[in-house]
């Protein structure tokens, strides 16, 4: 890992703290839902696709997986405030309950928009968990679950990135 970790500066979550608080949310969402909710488990991609893979074999309710992917930092370190839905989800969204899936939350606007976007679409219930949260200001209402309070800088690892770069490092460290 010596040369990926090159430029990626200060750990701030380390893998083991990442992995128990994973397990944790998955025995918080399990006893949540039940078999008849008919979960669908929805990850923002690219961001969270680490997280996703962790908390979806932390969650011992039957649930099913997809992805939608939203854009608004492109190589910025600072949110253009204006996400886009660059691929839509295949799955019917319709009287299930939805749990989304976002690495983190930062002004909100992206999770605002896709909340709006997906309430549209008439699912029995409509959740968010989050890995990390980095504004109090934040989004109404709050997200149900959240893994992490975290500090006000760039953060990269466990599937965020700086440009692309980064997202296979199993911590989140600090650009
Ligand atoms: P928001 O719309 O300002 O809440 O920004 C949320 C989106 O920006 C997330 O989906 C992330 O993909 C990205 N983002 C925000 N902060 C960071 C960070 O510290 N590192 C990597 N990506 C981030
Ligand atoms: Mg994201």
């Amino acid at each position: 890992m010596t040369e990926a970790v090159q430029g990626a500066g200060r750990i701030v979550f380390q893998a083991h703290e990442l992995r128990d608080r994973v397990l944790a949310l998955g025995r918080e969402i399990s006893d949540a839902y039940g078999p008849e909710d008919r979960l669908l488990v929805l990850g923002v991609l690219k961001g969270s696709f680490v997280f996703m893979a962790d908390l979806v074999r932390a969650i011992d309710v039957p649930l099913q997986v997809d992805f939608l992917i939203a854009s608004s930092y492109g190589d910025e370190q600072v949110s253009s405030g204006d996400p886009k839905l660059l691929y839509d989800p295949g799955s019917s969204l319709q009287g299930r309950a939805v749990l989304l899936v976002e690495d983190i939350v930062d002004s909100g606007s992206t999770l605002r928009t896709l909340l709006s976007t997906l309430r549209e679409r008439r699912p029995a219930s409509l959740e968010v968990c989050v890995l990390l949260h980095k504004s109090a200001a934040g989004v109404e209402p709050p997200p149900r679950w959240v893994g992490f309070d975290a500090p006000n800088e760039f953060l990269v690892g466990y599937g965020l990135d700086h440009a692309e770069d980064f997202r296979q490092l199993p911590y989140i460290a600090s650009l």
